[in-house]
């Protein structure tokens, strides 16, 4: 069986978690043996092994059965949890993809490394999902459409054909994007927004259509 340590806590770290567990019950795929995280000593039942460092990882990274998960990726804290995990130096190959078992995943689809599906969520054909990208529960992403490297949808999303969300483009709850428009780079769309047309870098929408309250600090 493959081990894997998840980097992250309590959010993400442990929805995670929950759907690598699910996948144990088909068949017993994973062994998580345990996170690295920063605060807290353990997380549900599991250890924490460390601090999120390259000490903690040198102390795995040699074991070709252990595998990463790497959940701290947000808009807000762009800078910081891209730095960190950049810092970390870990290989791609070393990165885990876990999906669902409950997800509906095109066989004419593509996904990447060090991504989390959540739990009925659906991949059309023709999708592209590359690295590090995490699609919480019941989300729908709709035929030929790609998400690049550090995308974030959150759950109930609904993703029209061919969209593009550029390199860690966010998706609030409940939001439906219409066919064809780019959600610009590190661009943030606030719960239940209605997208019509594409959304620039770095820029905060919401509403019915969507309208821009602000920007995420490119720092
Ligand atoms: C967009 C968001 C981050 C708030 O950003 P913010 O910069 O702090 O914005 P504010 O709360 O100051 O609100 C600014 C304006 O936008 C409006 N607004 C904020 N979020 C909105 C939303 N989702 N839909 C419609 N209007 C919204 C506010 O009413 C306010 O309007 P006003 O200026 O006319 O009074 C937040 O509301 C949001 O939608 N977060 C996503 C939550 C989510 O999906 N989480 C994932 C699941 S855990």
């Amino acid at each position: 069986m493959k081990k894997l340590i998840i980097i992250g806590g309590h959010g993400n770290g442990t929805v995670a978690a929950s759907t690598v567990e699910d996948l144990n019950k088909r068949k017993k795929e994973w062994e998580i043996i345990g996170f690295l995280n920063d605060f807290e000593e353990s997380i549900y039942h599991y250890p924490v092994l460390g601090p999120i460092s390259k000490e903690s990882v040198n102390k795995y990274i040699n074991d070709f059965n252990i595998f990463f998960l790497y959940t701290l990726i947000t808009p807000k804290f762009r800078e910081k949890s891209l730095n960190k995990l950049l810092d970390l130096k870990i290989p791609k190959e070393k990165f885990a993809t876990v999906i669902h078992p409950t997800a509906v995943v095109s066989e004419f689809s593509k996904i990447g490394y060090g991504c989390v599906i959540q739990p009925l969520v659906s991949v059309g054909p023709g999708v592209e999902i590359d690295n590090f990208v995490q699609i919480f529960a019941q989300s729908l992403i709709g035929h030929d459409a790609r998400i690049k490297d550090y995308g974030y949808v959150a759950n109930n999303a609904c993703v029209g054909a061919k969209v593009i969300l550029e390199e860690g483009a966010y998706l609030g709850t409940n939001c439906s994007l219409l066919e064809n428009i780019v959600i610009g780079k590190w661009a943030f769309v606030g719960m239940g927004s209605v997208v019509i047309k594409h959304v620039s870098n770095y820029t905060k929408v919401v509403g019915n259509p969507t309208r821009e309250i602000g920007m995420i600090d490119q720092a």
